[in-house]
């Protein structure tokens, strides 16, 4: 009896293969109810002899069935871990991240191409705040309240209660700011956003320029051209680009200009300059007759339009990240 119950306990554990079925096979033997339970109960029922002889079988028998459950237990447990760590397993070495890798903006790229060539000329990177003065933005530069050329700048304006603050219509505005330190002389290129109220396929309501200015002593107009005229051929890879200077008007420079490239069969302006009228000098307690200076100031989305052909300026905003990974200019000059 207690031989048949070991020989079919032993053929059972065999067949459990999982976790489920042993504990299945503990139940079914040890449990409550269980086979060795129930003989065991069924002892006291037995003539004393039997009973001794049948309880130490049992026992024993019990014994040999917890044993061999803890170790066939421990055996699949140790299976299962295995098999799970081998499914879950993580593949260092796949190069997921790497795909995905990004890339700048082909503003911040295009800034840094005209930075760069600068820099080799000794122009140092100076910065001013998007929200300005008034002083800053207009007056110093030459344009007081009521002159006309402010209208053209489609200002917006900050509410602010003691004095009325603007989001800079143009980086201008840190030639006063570099001027009032006082330190000369000077090369100093100033990117950063400019704000004007202006929507459609060619102006954004935040766009950016680049300005450019230099003061020392003998600064004359034949510096100013030379100096653009070799930036935009490097800039556009183009060693005969065919350039103008058109006479313009601002009120912070004298004389002014506007620089025009030929390219596709027209002539596309691309800059405005002119050399630092005396007066800006003055307003800064500058002496006009010591130092001159030129100054051009140039928009970065249009520059970037023209070389890397970007038909709507409206891309630069949308933030299309295939857009932006797809311009990424390996093609950059000069780096
Ligand atoms: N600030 C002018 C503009 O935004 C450009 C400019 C800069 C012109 C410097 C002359 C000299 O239109």
């Amino acid at each position: 009896m207690t031989a048949d119950l070991e020989k079919n306990f032993h053929l059972a554990l065999e067949k459990s293969q999982n976790l489920q079925m042993l504990e299945e096979l503990r139940v079914r033997y040890l449990g409550k109810q269980g086979m060795i339970t129930e003989a065991l109960k069924s002892l006291g029922a037995m003539d004393p002899e039997t009973r001794k002889q049948r309880g130490a079988e049992l026992n024993r028998l019990r014994a040999l069935c917890q044993e061999a459950l803890s170790v066939q237990k421990e055996k699949l447990e140790e299976q299962a871990l295995t098999l799970k760590l081998a499914s879950e397993k993580v593949d260092l070495t796949l190069p997921t991240l790497a795909l995905q890798k990004g890339t700048h903006h082909l503003i911040t790229q295009t800034t840094e191409e005209i930075v760069r060539y600068f820099e080799r000329f000794g122009f140092k990177v100076e910065e001013g705040p998007d929200i300005e003065t008034e002083e800053h933005n207009f007056n110093a530069l030459n344009i007081p309240p009521h002159h006309p050329a402010r209208q053209n700048h489609d200002t917006f304006y900050v509410d602010a209660a003691a004095e009325p603050l603007l989001l800079r219509t143009h980086t201008s505005t840190v030639q006063i700011r570099t001027f009032k330190k006082g330190e000369l002389p000077l090369r100093v290129l100033a990117p950063g956003r400019v704000y004007r109220a202006d929507y459609d396929a060619t102006h954004l309501p935040m766009f950016h320029q680049i300005e450019g200015f230099i003061v020392e002593e003998g600064i004359h107009l034949g510096h100013l051209k030379s100096t653009l005229i070799d930036f935009c051929r490097a800039f556009f890879n183009k060693n005969d680009l065919k350039t103008r200077f058109r006479p313009s008007f601002f009120p912070f420079t004298e004389p002014s200009f506007e620089m025009d490239i030929f390219g596709n069969g027209r002539w596309l302006e691309v800059l405005g300059c002119g050399m630092i009228h005396p007066q800006v000098l003055r307003n800064v307690g500058l002496d006009p007759k010591k130092h001159q200076g030129f100054a051009f100031g140039m928009g970065v989305e249009r520059f970037a339009m023209l070389k890397y052909e970007v038909n709507d300026i409206r891309n630069f905003v949308t933030g299309d990240v295939r857009w932006n990974r797809q311009m990424s200019v390996s093609r950059a000059f000069g780096t």
